[in-house]
Protein backbone atom coordinates (compact mmCIF):
# COMPACT_ATOMS: atom_id res chain seq x y z
CA UNK A 1 0.00 0.00 0.00
CA UNK A 2 2.70 2.28 0.97
CA UNK A 3 4.47 1.46 -1.84
CA UNK A 4 1.58 1.99 -4.57
CA UNK A 5 1.25 5.46 -2.67
CA UNK A 6 5.10 6.79 -3.12
CA UNK A 7 4.52 5.17 -6.64
CA UNK A 8 1.79 7.43 -7.56
CA UNK A 9 3.32 10.51 -5.97
CA UNK A 10 6.20 10.11 -7.78
CA UNK A 11 4.71 10.10 -10.91
CA UNK A 12 2.32 13.32 -9.78
CA UNK A 13 5.59 14.70 -8.78
CA UNK A 14 7.60 14.21 -12.52
CA UNK A 15 4.20 15.50 -14.24
CA UNK A 16 4.01 18.48 -12.39
CA UNK A 17 7.91 19.34 -12.55
CA UNK A 18 7.51 18.29 -16.65
CA UNK A 19 4.44 21.08 -16.81
CA UNK A 20 6.68 23.72 -14.97
CA UNK A 21 9.49 22.71 -17.64
CA UNK A 22 7.32 23.23 -20.83
CA UNK A 23 6.39 26.37 -19.61
CA UNK A 24 9.54 27.86 -18.42
CA UNK A 25 10.64 27.39 -21.71
CA UNK A 26 7.79 28.54 -23.44
CA UNK A 27 8.71 31.75 -21.72
CA UNK A 28 11.55 31.51 -22.52
CA UNK A 29 11.37 30.82 -26.20
CA UNK A 30 8.14 33.68 -26.56
CA UNK A 31 10.00 36.48 -25.16
CA UNK A 32 13.06 35.49 -27.23
CA UNK A 33 10.15 36.45 -30.35
CA UNK A 34 8.56 39.15 -28.68
CA UNK A 35 11.82 41.02 -27.93
CA UNK A 36 14.66 40.17 -30.55
CA UNK A 37 13.07 38.26 -33.75
CA UNK A 38 13.52 40.51 -36.37
CA UNK A 39 10.90 39.96 -38.49
CA UNK A 40 8.26 40.00 -36.24
CA UNK A 41 7.00 43.47 -34.97
CA UNK A 42 9.03 45.01 -37.58
CA UNK A 43 12.31 45.29 -35.12
CA UNK A 44 14.43 45.03 -38.10
CA UNK A 45 17.83 45.85 -37.01
CA UNK A 46 19.16 45.76 -40.96
CA UNK A 47 16.52 48.05 -41.76
CA UNK A 48 17.07 50.59 -39.25
CA UNK A 49 20.63 50.63 -39.93
CA UNK A 50 19.94 51.18 -43.27
CA UNK A 51 17.85 54.29 -42.62
CA UNK A 52 18.92 57.43 -44.14
CA UNK A 53 16.75 59.76 -42.06
CA UNK A 54 15.29 57.63 -39.57
CA UNK A 55 11.78 56.47 -40.82
CA UNK A 56 12.64 53.71 -42.88
CA UNK A 57 11.92 50.07 -41.88
CA UNK A 58 11.32 46.68 -43.72
CA UNK A 59 8.01 47.90 -45.13
CA UNK A 60 9.33 50.72 -47.13
CA UNK A 61 12.52 48.97 -48.23
CA UNK A 62 9.78 46.03 -49.68
CA UNK A 63 8.15 49.55 -51.69
CA UNK A 64 11.57 50.49 -52.49
CA UNK A 65 12.05 47.48 -54.48
CA UNK A 66 9.12 47.67 -56.42
CA UNK A 67 9.74 51.68 -57.39
CA UNK A 68 12.62 50.29 -57.86
CA UNK A 69 11.56 48.14 -60.30
CA UNK A 70 9.09 50.39 -62.35
CA UNK A 71 11.80 53.02 -62.73
CA UNK A 72 15.66 52.00 -62.73
CA UNK A 73 15.72 48.46 -63.39
CA UNK A 74 15.47 49.15 -66.98
CA UNK A 75 19.28 50.47 -67.01
CA UNK A 76 20.46 49.95 -63.84
CA UNK A 77 19.25 46.11 -64.35
CA UNK A 78 16.42 44.09 -62.00
CA UNK A 79 19.25 42.51 -60.14
CA UNK A 80 21.26 45.27 -59.90
CA UNK A 81 23.83 44.87 -62.12
CA UNK A 82 24.15 47.55 -64.34
CA UNK A 83 24.13 48.19 -68.26
CA UNK A 84 26.00 45.35 -69.91
CA UNK A 85 30.20 46.52 -70.49
CA UNK A 86 28.87 50.06 -68.19
CA UNK A 87 32.94 50.40 -67.61
CA UNK A 88 32.73 51.34 -71.18
CA UNK A 89 31.45 54.57 -72.72
CA UNK A 90 29.16 54.63 -75.27
CA UNK A 91 29.92 56.11 -78.91
CA UNK A 92 28.89 59.69 -78.09
CA UNK A 93 31.20 60.22 -74.97
CA UNK A 94 28.01 59.33 -72.18
CA UNK A 95 28.01 56.77 -69.64
CA UNK A 96 26.15 53.53 -69.63
CA UNK A 97 23.98 52.64 -66.39
CA UNK A 98 26.94 51.55 -64.04
CA UNK A 99 25.20 48.62 -61.40
CA UNK A 100 23.67 49.74 -58.09
CA UNK A 101 25.49 46.67 -56.56
CA UNK A 102 28.77 46.23 -53.93
CA UNK A 103 30.22 46.06 -57.97
CA UNK A 104 29.58 49.36 -58.97
CA UNK A 105 30.65 52.72 -57.61
CA UNK A 106 26.92 53.89 -55.82
CA UNK A 107 28.08 53.09 -52.40
CA UNK A 108 31.51 55.18 -52.84
CA UNK A 109 28.85 58.18 -52.82
CA UNK A 110 27.43 60.11 -49.56
CA UNK A 111 23.42 60.04 -49.05
CA UNK A 112 22.87 63.46 -49.86
CA UNK A 113 24.68 62.67 -53.73
CA UNK A 114 22.80 60.36 -54.06
CA UNK A 115 19.46 61.83 -53.72
CA UNK A 116 20.84 64.46 -55.38
CA UNK A 117 21.50 62.25 -58.50
CA UNK A 118 17.92 61.35 -58.29
CA UNK A 119 16.11 63.82 -57.89
CA UNK A 120 17.96 66.16 -60.38
CA UNK A 121 19.50 63.37 -62.19
CA UNK A 122 22.77 62.72 -64.04
CA UNK A 123 23.09 66.37 -65.50
CA UNK A 124 22.84 67.86 -62.16
CA UNK A 125 26.27 67.22 -60.97
CA UNK A 126 28.01 66.37 -64.18
CA UNK A 127 30.68 68.76 -65.70
CA UNK A 128 28.82 71.25 -68.25
CA UNK A 129 28.53 70.14 -71.87
CA UNK A 130 28.23 66.46 -70.58
CA UNK A 131 25.44 64.61 -72.13
CA UNK A 132 24.01 62.41 -69.66
CA UNK A 133 21.93 59.48 -69.78
CA UNK A 134 20.66 59.26 -65.97
CA UNK A 135 17.10 61.26 -65.86
CA UNK A 136 15.77 63.12 -63.04
CA UNK A 137 13.02 61.96 -60.94
CA UNK A 138 12.00 64.87 -59.21
CA UNK A 139 8.70 64.98 -61.64
CA UNK A 140 8.15 61.35 -61.20
CA UNK A 141 9.16 60.13 -57.38
CA UNK A 142 8.27 62.10 -54.00
CA UNK A 143 11.30 62.67 -51.96
CA UNK A 144 10.25 59.90 -49.54
CA UNK A 145 9.99 57.68 -52.21
CA UNK A 146 13.33 58.24 -53.77
CA UNK A 147 14.79 57.69 -49.71
CA UNK A 148 13.04 54.53 -50.25
CA UNK A 149 14.22 53.30 -53.33
CA UNK A 150 17.80 53.98 -52.16
CA UNK A 151 17.27 52.26 -48.65
CA UNK A 152 16.11 49.33 -51.09
CA UNK A 153 19.75 49.26 -52.95
CA UNK A 154 21.83 49.89 -49.59
CA UNK A 155 19.32 46.53 -48.22
CA UNK A 156 21.71 44.51 -51.37
CA UNK A 157 25.17 46.03 -49.90
CA UNK A 158 27.16 43.80 -47.94
CA UNK A 159 27.25 44.58 -44.00
CA UNK A 160 30.70 46.08 -44.46
CA UNK A 161 30.02 47.83 -47.79
CA UNK A 162 26.62 49.18 -46.14
CA UNK A 163 29.03 50.54 -43.03
CA UNK A 164 31.84 51.98 -45.80
CA UNK A 165 28.94 54.08 -46.87
CA UNK A 166 27.93 55.18 -44.10
CA UNK A 167 31.12 56.45 -42.60
CA UNK A 168 31.55 58.32 -45.87
CA UNK A 169 28.27 60.34 -45.26
CA UNK A 170 28.76 60.77 -41.83
CA UNK A 171 32.05 62.76 -42.54
CA UNK A 172 30.08 64.58 -45.42
CA UNK A 173 27.65 65.21 -42.73
CA UNK A 174 30.06 66.51 -40.41
CA UNK A 175 32.11 68.41 -43.26
CA UNK A 176 28.97 70.32 -44.30
CA UNK A 177 27.75 71.29 -40.67
CA UNK A 178 31.28 73.07 -40.20
C1 LIG B 1 17.36 55.77 -68.79
C2 LIG B 1 18.34 55.05 -68.02
C3 LIG B 1 18.37 55.25 -66.52
C4 LIG B 1 17.33 55.09 -65.61
C5 LIG B 1 15.89 54.73 -65.89
C6 LIG B 1 17.91 55.32 -64.30
N1 LIG B 1 19.24 55.61 -64.40
FE1 LIG B 1 20.50 56.04 -62.88
N2 LIG B 1 22.04 56.29 -64.17
C7 LIG B 1 21.95 56.11 -65.55
C8 LIG B 1 23.26 56.39 -66.15
C9 LIG B 1 23.60 56.31 -67.62
C10 LIG B 1 24.13 56.73 -65.09
C11 LIG B 1 25.62 57.13 -65.18
C12 LIG B 1 25.84 58.57 -64.88
C13 LIG B 1 25.38 59.53 -65.95
O1 LIG B 1 25.35 59.19 -67.14
O2 LIG B 1 25.02 60.65 -65.57
C14 LIG B 1 23.33 56.65 -63.88
C15 LIG B 1 23.82 56.93 -62.61
C16 LIG B 1 23.10 56.85 -61.45
C17 LIG B 1 23.63 57.11 -60.13
C18 LIG B 1 25.08 57.49 -59.81
C19 LIG B 1 25.82 56.20 -59.61
C20 LIG B 1 27.30 56.35 -59.45
O3 LIG B 1 27.91 55.35 -59.03
O4 LIG B 1 27.86 57.40 -59.70
C21 LIG B 1 22.62 56.90 -59.24
C22 LIG B 1 22.68 57.02 -57.73
C23 LIG B 1 21.45 56.50 -60.00
N3 LIG B 1 21.77 56.48 -61.33
C24 LIG B 1 20.24 56.17 -59.43
C25 LIG B 1 19.12 55.83 -60.18
C26 LIG B 1 17.85 55.50 -59.58
C27 LIG B 1 17.60 55.44 -58.08
C28 LIG B 1 16.98 55.27 -60.61
C29 LIG B 1 15.51 54.96 -60.50
C30 LIG B 1 14.71 55.80 -59.63
C31 LIG B 1 17.73 55.43 -61.86
N4 LIG B 1 19.02 55.75 -61.55
C32 LIG B 1 17.18 55.26 -63.11
C33 LIG B 1 20.84 55.76 -66.26
C34 LIG B 1 19.56 55.56 -65.75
Amino acid sequence: MAFRFWGHFQRQFLTCHKIILLVAIGIIVGSYFIFYSPDLFQKSETADKISASGYINSFDIIEGEKLYQQNCASCHGSQLQGEANWRSSKEDGSLRAPPHNKDGHTWHHPDRILFHITKFGGGAIAPKGFNSNMPAFNKTLHDVEINKVLAFIKSKWPKEIRQRQKNISDKDKASLSQ
